[in-house]
Formats: C-alpha cells, structure tokens, sequence
C-alpha cells in the first residue's frame, strides 16, 4: 500500500468515525437549547413545528451571512422562510443575548447532514 492510498484510507475512515457527530453534538449548545425550549419546536435531524436544523444547516450552507442571517432568526423571530408559523423572537424579553444566539447558530450551522 503506498502512502497516498494510506493517506485516503485513513481520511474515509475519519470520515466514518466522524459521522455521529449528528448523533452528539456540542454539549453545552444542546444544553443551552434545551433550556431555551428550542426542542419544543426543532430536531436536529427532523422536522416539528420548525424546521430541522440539519435541514436549516444545508439551506445556509453556502450563504457566506448564514451566521447573521440566523443569530437575527433567533433574536429578533422569523417566519416565511420555512412556512407559515412563525419562529418566536428571543430578545429583548427572552433571556438570550446576541453572543449566546451567535453561538446557536454556529452550532446550528455546523449540523451538516452526512452525505
Ligand atoms: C414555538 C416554536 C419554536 C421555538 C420554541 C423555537 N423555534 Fe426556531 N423556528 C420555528 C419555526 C416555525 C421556524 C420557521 C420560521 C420561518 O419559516 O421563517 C423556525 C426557524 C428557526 C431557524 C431558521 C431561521 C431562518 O431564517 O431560516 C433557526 C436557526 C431557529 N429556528 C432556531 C431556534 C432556536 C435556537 C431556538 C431556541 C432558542 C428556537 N428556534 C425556538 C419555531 C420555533
């Protein structure tokens, strides 16, 4: 086996050992989520009352203001995007600021579906 075809062996293998990192995301922004309710309308990998965020992850995944675009979903509320029921605001009376919905969607972002 010569090094390059060890190289790519080794990067399919990492790909595979990578996958269930769906099944386990960031910890503390599962926490976060979880405290906020979020799961009462989002799954990761299904749709609820909003969209999935593995399906939100692959809609934004080429949009180079996908982190704004979303921190502003989370903040501010959102509808039309996804349907007809709109996405509750966070701030001002919700208890999230503006680093914490940053964080959320970031992570929400990196929710990639495996291929
Ligand atoms: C009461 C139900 C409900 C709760 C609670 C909720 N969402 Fe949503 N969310 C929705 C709906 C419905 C949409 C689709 C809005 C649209 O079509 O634009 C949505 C959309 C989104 C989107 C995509 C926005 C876009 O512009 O595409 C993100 C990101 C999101 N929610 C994150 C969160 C986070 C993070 C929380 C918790 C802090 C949360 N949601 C709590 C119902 C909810």
């Amino acid at each position: 086996m010569n090094a390059r075809l060890a190289a790519r062996l080794g990067a399919a293998v990492l790909c595979v050992a990578l996958r269930p990192a769906l099944a386990a995301p960031d910890a503390d922004m599962v926490r976060l989520a979880q405290s906020e309710g979020c799961f009462a309308c989002h799954a990761i990998d299904r749709k609820k009352v909003g969209p999935a965020y593995a399906a939100v992850a692959q809609r934004y995944a080429h949009d180079p203001h996908a982190a704004a675009i979303l921190q502003d979903a989370i903040l501010n509320g959102h509808q039309g995007t996804w349907g007809v029921i709109p996405m509750p605001a966070y701030a001002p009376d919700g208890d999230l600021n503006a680093q914490q919905a940053l964080d959320l969607a970031r992570w929400i972002l990196s929710l990639k579906p495996a291929r």
